[in-house]
């Protein structure tokens, strides 16, 4: 890896037809934490992210919306963008494939392989998964089923072109052999070296434009566009400045690891490698496949209703508690369920107990006893202490490793050894008795500092992974410095803490949430109060708990709005939801109420509501809700809130 220190990563670019999911989360998420961590170790980054947005499958949605693929991408790209930007992930590039930088670069590799005789035309006759955007050859199919996703497969028989993958097979075996970590994990790789040497089939990689108008054009041949995986995958090129930026694409290529899903990892070895070997490119550094998010330990869709919405995850646990929840609950590589309760499990246990505890008890004491002032320790320290600074520098050694391999969740488990190190130092020290004797004030002192140092270092190695909570760390902590900048592990060495720093007490990192023991239904968006619930006495019992007093900075961050119902419709298989679109004047938004109990739908239209207008959306039973009515509920009834007097469409409410 140390090579040249640079590093270059990516995502898969995803289909815009339909809205983020976690899974998009989770790959993107890895990427971040990756790119944030290389970063700190002193590599020259760049990650990248973006969308696909050719091919039949979003034409094929677009044509049911009513809409041009074009905007249907145009909607959809936004909802991924918005959904980055909400879990902090911070890509120095965002591609997508309709870009004219990204068309000539296609335009030039298919030139350059039809140039060399790599690619000719001919004829295809077979079937193809629209769903996967897989050509499937006679042999492999059962059934009219799709053996990857299960899905039917349509057949057709037209003019095509073909890239001789045939001829590159063996050359491909070849590479792996010779690259042991261009595959990973290694079962993966496994896996791709047997369906190779079952033997490689020429691959079509156009259109006919009778049949898709929608993709980039072959440049020689107006009658045919591109098949989407040539075109998506050369997305990794483009980004890297293939034929336009040369100084920057031989800097960042190959130094490239590509993250990407386990259903993927066909197009990303073997059309992807031979496609690069026909171009006379190196293949990438790497490619790893992670394993698969199921929720509540079914797969996850749409006709079951269980998709996990990672606006709706973040908006309720926060970003961070997400970030860490995803790395640390399975290994990078292998498959994992997701779960609610074991979600907030995480939150209380590691983070509001080992991790926000440690943080509180150390600043109050700090306060308590020095004033809020660190003292730098002159006496010789005791066996704790020792152990305590060699945990932390055995900790910065394992990360290293770990994340080497990609192994998220270990590189977290060997933080968190310090943190419970950390406590457990607490307890043996004693603090608090220390603090009561007169004459043991510098041992105090010493302890205070061990604390802190060690509580910096920690922040700092969990930085790339939750990083808003760790600059709140560092904020309580009172470092100068932008935690950004620092370097690891030169700035992981323990000492690195300044004489004269002094805390600052914060709010908690993250509050426990009360929820563990009930029973509660998956993360599908029914949390809010306008949302289908199961258990609304439960439900009434929370509400009567009065709820801290807030400030009024924090109420005005909440953009309550006036809207008129325009209409009401049922949503498919939901019987306590509607589906309303609201009038705001500025636009129209499409919310989902659970209120179908209460209301006549027509009853509903021309009314004016109250709407938390700056509500992260969420999909509900596969509708976008963009905003929250208001409604207040008292034993089984519910009202809706309305304004006392008609009032203009949009108007803030204050
Ligand atoms: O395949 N668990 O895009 P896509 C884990 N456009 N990861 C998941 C997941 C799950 N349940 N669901 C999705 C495409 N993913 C192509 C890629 S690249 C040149 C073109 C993640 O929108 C995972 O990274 O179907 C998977 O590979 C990717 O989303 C598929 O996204
Ligand atoms: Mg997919």
């Amino acid at each position: 890896m140390d090579k040249k220190r640079v590093f270059y990563i990516t995502t898969p670019i995803y289909y815009v037809n339909d809205v983020p999911h976690i899974g998009h989360a989770y790959t993107t998420i890895a990427a971040d934490t990756m790119a944030r961590f290389m970063r700190m170790r002193g590599f020259d980054v760049l990650f990248a992210t973006g969308t696909d947005e050719h091919g039949q499958k979003i034409a094929k949605s677009a044509e049911q919306m009513g809409i041009k693929p074009k905007e249907l991408a145009d909607r959809v790209v936004t909802q991924f963008q918005n959904l980055w930007s909400i879990l902090n992930i911070k890509p120095d590039d965002f591609i997508r494939t309709t870009e004219k930088r990204h068309e000539l670069v296609v335009q030039k590799i298919f030139n350059r392989l039809y140039e060399k005789g790599d690619i000719y035309k001919g004829e295809y006759e077979g079937w193809y998964c629209v769903p996967c955007e897989t050509f499937w050859p006679e042999s492999h199919i059962e059934d009219n089923i799709c053996p990857d996703c299960g899905r039917p497969v349509e057949r057709f028989k037209e003019e095509s072109y073909f890239f001789r993958m045939s001829d590159y097979q063996e050359r491909l075996l070849q590479y792996i052999e010779t690259h042991p970590d261009c595959i990973k994990p290694e079962s993966r790789k496994n896996e791709i070296v047997s369906f190779v040497k079952r033997g490689l089939k020429d691959q079509s990689v156009t259109r006919i434009k009778s049949s898709l108008n929608w993709g980039i054009d072959v440049p020689f041949d107006k009658n045919h566009v591109i098949y989407v995986w040539f075109d998506a995958l050369i997305n990794y090129l483009t980004v890297a400045g293939y034929g336009i930026d040369e100084k920057k694409f031989n800097l960042y290529w190959p130094e490239t690891v590509h993250l990407i899903g386990k259903d993927i990892l066909r197009f990303h070895t073997i059309i992807w490698f031979t496609m690069l070997m026909a171009a006379d490119i190196t293949p990438p550094r790497m490619v790893f496949s992670h394993g698969w998010w199921t929720s509540e330990g079914e797969k996850m869709s749409k006709s079951k209703g269980n998709v996990i919405d990672p606006f709706q995850v973040a908006g309720e646990f926060g970003t961070d508690a997400f970030r860490y929840f995803l790395l640390r609950e399975l290994s990078f590589g292998q498959d994992g369920n997701f779960s609610r309760q074991l979600l907030i499990k995480r939150i209380n246990y590691d983070l509001a107990n080992d991790l926000g505890n440690l943080l509180s008890r150390t600043v109050a004491m700090t306060v308590k006893f020095c004033n809020g002032e660190i003292y730098v320790p002159s006496e010789a320290e005791e066996p704790y202490d020792r152990e305590l600074q060699n945990l932390a520098a055995e900790v910065v050694t394992q990360v290293i490793v770990h994340m080497e391999q990609f192994s998220f969740n270990l590189a977290l488990e060997n933080i968190w050894s310090l943190i419970k190190r950390t406590n457990k130092y607490i307890d043996q020290t004693e603090p608090w008795l220390l603090g009561r004797d007169i004459n043991k004030k510098e041992r105090l002192e010493q302890v205070l500092y061990h604390l802190n140092e060690s509580l910096r270092i920690t922040a700092l190695l969990l930085y790339p992974f939750m990083p808003v909570t760790s600059d709140r760390i560092w904020q309580q902590l009172g470092i100068k410095d932008k935690i950004e900048d620092m370097v690891i592990p030169e700035d992981t060495g323990w000492g690195r803490l300044e004489a004269g720093t002094r805390v600052n007490p914060g709010n908690s990192l993250f509050p426990r949430i009360e929820e563990e023991d009930k029973k509660v239904s998956p993360v599908t968006g029914e949390s809010n109060i306008n949302i289908e619930k199961g258990d609304r006495k439960g439900k009434m019992e929370m509400e009567s708990q009065q709820l801290p007093t807030i400030s009024l900075a924090d109420f005005q961050k909440i953009d309550l709005r006036v809207g008129k119902i325009i209409s009401v419709e049922d949503v498919p298989g939901a019987s306590k939801l509607l589906k309303i679109e609201v009038d705001f004047k500025t636009e129209i938004r499409t919310l989902v109420a659970g209120i179908k109990e209460f209301y006549l739908p027509e009853s509903l239209l021309g009314k004016n509501i109250v709407v938390v207008f700056n509500l992260a959306p969420a999909t509900i039973r596969g509708v976008q809700s963009q905003g929250m009515l208001l409604a207040a509920s008292h034993g089984e009834q519910v009202v809706l809130l309305t304004t006392e007097q008609e009032i203009e469409p949009g108007s803030k409410i204050r």
